[in-house]
C-alpha cells in the first residue's frame, strides 16, 4: 500500500507520461510531413514508449491500493522550427520528467515505502537512458550542423535508433 500523497504524485506522473506520448506524436507527424522518415519512426516509437511508461505507473497505482487517474491530454503541437528544435524540446521535456521521478523517489524514501522506491528505480534508470539518447542526437547536430547532408544522415541515424529499440 502506498500513501495517499505518493499515489497522488504517481497519478501526476501518469499525466506527464501521457503528455510526453502526445508531444512525441506531434513531432512524428511534423517529421513525416517533412519526409524525415527516420526521425518520424523515432518519434512514433518514442510516443509508444511513453504510453508504456504511463501504463506501468497506472498498473502500479491500481495494484497499490490507489485508483489511477488518467488526465485529459491536449492536442500536441505539429509545428516545429527544425528537427534540431524538436529534438531539443524533447530533451527539455525529458529533463522535466526526470526531475519529477526524482521528487517522487525522494518522497518514497522519506516515507520508508521501499516497494515504491524499488518500483521507481526502473524510472530513474530509464530517464538517464532517455536523456542520453536525446543528447546524443543533439551532439550530432553540433558536429554536423543543420545542412541538407547533416539532416539526411541524422534522419537515417534516428531511423536506426528506432529500429534498435
Ligand atoms: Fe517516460
Ligand atoms: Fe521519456
Amino acid at each position: 500500500m502506498a500513501s495517499k500523497k505518493l499515489i497522488s504524485k504517481l497519478n501526476d506522473q501518469i499525466g506527464l507520461e501521457q503528455a510526453a506520448s502526445q508531444v512525441y506524436l506531434g513531432m512524428a507527424i511534423w517529421c513525416e510531413g517533412k519526409s524525415l522518415g527516420g526521425a518520424a519512426a523515432f518519434f512514433y516509437a518514442q510516443s509508444d514508449e511513453e504510453r508504456s511508461h504511463m501504463m506501468k505507473v497506472l498498473k502500479y497505482v491500481n495494484g497499490s491500493g490507489g485508483t489511477a487517474a488518467v488526465g485529459s491530454s491536449d492536442a500536441p503541437s505539429v509545428k516545429f522550427a527544425s528537427l534540431k528544435a524538436a529534438v531539443k524540446s524533447g530533451l527539455e521535456s525529458e529533463k522535466k520528467v526526470t526531475a519529477s521521478v526524482q521528487r517522487i523517489t525522494t518522497l518514497a524514501l522519506a516515507e520508508k515505502d521501499y516497494e515504491s522506491f524499488n518500483f521507481l528505480q526502473w524510472f530513474v534508470d530509464e530517464q538517464a537512458e532517455e536523456e542520453q539518447k536525446f543528447q546524443s542526437i543533439l551532439d550530432k547536430f553540433e558536429l554536423l550542423g543543420e545542412g541538407g547532408r547533416a539532416l539526411y544522415s541524422i534522419d537515417k541515424l534516428m531511423g536506426r535508433m528506432a529500429a534498435e529499440e
